[in-house]
């Protein structure tokens, strides 16, 4: 497969590669379900891989200067760039295609983003054209990926967020090596609760939830994280601002775990993916 594909890219006449946009967007959040529902759906024939798993293209590099790599620095991915990842699973989509019954020939694949920071992790919204002396962003992903597809479909898990809180500061604890102490945590929460209280009385909700690095000095980046990705309604409610309702599939986690089959029938129902339940229910008992 790589080989067609180096073939390709070398090929003068470009016009036969084929792009892939994303049909689906699986957007957030954070701590919610978001590994094991990948799993799940990379069983779905009709969801061609590689999927740009956690390739944060919409809210960090594309906004971002000088990304680092191995001590290199890179410049900011362009579309062209994002849209690479997902040369191997156009080619797929190019060659697999089934007859309808009117004689058609039809490419039933599609490819899909996972990233469940798109919703709530902005730290550079200011880079974004027309935010830059803002005290809240006007423009964010959604806005551009309106322009680029009206059509495109979101997925959204939602925990119940105080677990959900407790769950990414755990996650951080061990990403950054420390020990979690629960009145340290609790403490924390508090102060960073009262800092919140203080910005709200000078800013709206949206400039106090997106600004980096407020309320509280005190509050690490590590709590601030936890906290902010479950301010669920903030965030939602921007999107639902720029892409109809219709266009959205909220799933609660605690659902999602108590019946992986239903859940993964509902998306492909709402995705317009066909499904077979026993095949379906075959997944959940090998593979989770
Ligand atoms: C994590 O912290 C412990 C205790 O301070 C230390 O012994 C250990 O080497 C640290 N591990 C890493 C990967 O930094
Ligand atoms: C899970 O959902 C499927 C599809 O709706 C249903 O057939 C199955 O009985 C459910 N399983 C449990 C344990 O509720």
């Amino acid at each position: 497969m790589q080989k067609i594909i180096d073939k390709r890219k070398k090929s003068e006449n470009l016009g036969w590669r084929i792009r892939c946009f994303p049909y689906f967007f699986l957007i957030g959040f954070t701590k919610c379900g978001t590994t094991d529902l990948f799993a799940a759906l990379s069983h779905v024939p009709d969801i061609i891989r590689p999927f740009a798993k956690e390739a944060e293209f919409w809210q960090k590099y594309r906004l971002t200067d000088q990304i680092q790599k191995d001590g290199v620095i890179l410049p900011r991915p362009t579309l062209g760039d994002y849209l690479d990842i997902y040369d191997e699973a156009a080619e797929h989509i190019r060659q697999y295609t089934i007859m309808t019954e009117d004689g058609f020939v039809y490419h039933p694949g599609v490819v899909g983003d996972l990233d469940p920071k798109t919703i709530w992790w902005y730290p550079n919204w200011k880079s974004i054209k027309g935010n830059e002396n803002r005290d809240e962003p006007k423009y964010l992903t959604q806005h551009h990926l309106y322009h680029l597809s009206k059509e495109a479909k979101f997925l959204i898990l939602l925990r119940n967020p105080v677990e959900r809180t407790f769950s990414h500061y755990q996650f951080f604890a061990k990403k950054r090596n420390f020990t979690v102490r629960p009145k340290e945590f609790h403490d924390q929460i508090e102060r960073f609760l009262q800092g919140f209280q203080t910005c709200f009385k000078e800013k709206s909700i949206r400039s106090c939830v997106y600004q980096p690095l407020v309320p509280s000095k005190e509050a690490s980046d590590n709590l601030k994280g936890s906290i902010i990705g479950s301010l669920y309604y903030v965030f939602i409610k921007d999107w639902l601002s720029v892409y109809p309702r219709e266009q959205f599939l909220f799933i609660k986690s605690e659902d999602y775990f108590k019946n992986r089959t239903a859940t993964v029938m509902e998306i492909l129902e709402f995705l317009k993916l066909k499904y077979d339940i026993d095949v379906v229910e075959s997944w959940e008992i090998s593979n989770f």
